[in-house]
């Protein structure tokens, strides 16, 4: 009764801002995002009826706060319920990057604790179930379950609200050059933000012109137009995080060096050295997407920033898997 799945995290090109009902996560507008090739995590859960209560580990860190431990045993309950078990579990997690920079820990971590904690009761779902289970404990989790390139739709309520693939992994040689930039915890969880979202006066505006950018870059995305699906994914970053700063009480996710970091990716492309683009999501951390063949000199540029901790090359990755590599 032991179990372990691998999920990636995953960035956001059109991004997850606002929920139509919190409860069961609907999103307020459909997302597109790429899984990341070197930011996962591997859960491994066990249930036995040897285990009085549910015991959760997060491997190299010193503790589990109460609200983190709260948060796995609702997903422990809903997959027990799934099963019809009682059983209690063992789950230990671990993962290749600090969690709650902005590179969507909890979207790879809930990914793979549904994955391994449905295989370990001997159960499993159709990709389309398990992805809408994985959104019930974290919204971006519905999108680390599919292969490559990821499209959430946010359907019509909790029975038709998931995310399936568009394409494949090896279908655009892209990569996401992350510029991992502080370790500290950030301050507002990307749960309170989403609620704050509405109190915004530009979200409105925000959810207006969505309809119209999701059409776009899945017009850039069939035609592999990489410069004006860069245009794109960058002025939407600049429109959730404008949004995130006008936001009553506002949020302000970026550091110092994540703006230097962004006035460098614009410099290279003025003056014509490379063409690279920045997202953000919740946190500090600055995604740089770019053409395969130039991620290695962007990895050696972000190094020499002051602040950046270390550039992580990501290229397209599969979704949420089984491994037998049992964490313990
Ligand atoms: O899954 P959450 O609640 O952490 O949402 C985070 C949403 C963003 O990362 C900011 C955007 C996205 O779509 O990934």
């Amino acid at each position: 009764m032991k179990a372990t799945s691998v999920a990636p995290a995953n960035i956001a090109f059109i991004k997850y801002w606002g929920k139509t009902d919190p409860e069961t996560r609907i999103p307020q507008n459909n997302s597109i995002s790429m899984n990341l090739s070197r930011m996962t995590t591997t859960t491994t859960v066990e249930f036995s009826q040897s285990f009085a209560s549910d015991d959760v580990i997060f491997d190299g860190e010193k503790m589990v706060t109460e609200k983190e431990r709260a948060r796995v045993v609702a997903t422990l309950d809903r997959v027990r319920e799934n099963g019809g078990s009682r059983l209690r579990a063992k789950v230990k997690t671990r993962n290749t990057f600090p969690k709650a920079v902005g590179i969507a820990s909890s979207a790879s971590g809930f990914a793979s604790l549904t994955q391994a904690a449905l295989a370990a009761l001997g159960t499993t779902l159709p990709e389309k179930d398990l992805s809408m289970l994985a959104r019930l404990s974290s919204g971006t989790a519905a999108r680390s379950i599919p292969d490559g390139f990821v499209e959430w739709d946010k359907g019509t309520g909790p029975g038709d609200s998931y995310a399936y693939s568009i394409y494949e992994p090896g279908y655009w040689d892209i990569c996401d050059v992350v510029a991992v930039v502080s370790k500290s915890m950030k301050k507002i969880s990307s749960t309170e933000g989403h609620a704050l979202a509405v109190t915004s006066p530009f979200y409105g505006i925000r959810m207006e012109g969505m309809d119209k950018k999701l059409t776009a870059i899945k017009a850039s995305m069939d035609s592999k137009n990489f410069s004006v699906f860069g245009r794109i994914i960058e002025d939407e970053a600049m429109n959730m995080h404008a949004v995130c700063m006008t936001s009553a009480p506002p949020i302000l996710y970026w550091e110092s060096t994540t703006v230097t970091v962004v006035k460098n990716v614009m410099h290279w492309r003025e003056t014509r050295e490379i063409e690279s683009y920045v997202t953000i999501d919740a946190g500090p951390s600055v995604h740089v997407i770019c053409r395969t063949t130039d991620s290695d000199t962007i990895a050696a540029r972000l190094k020499s920033v002051p602040g950046v901790i270390d550039a992580v090359i990501n290229h397209p990755a599969r979704g949420a898997r089984i491994t037998g590599e049992h964490l313990f």
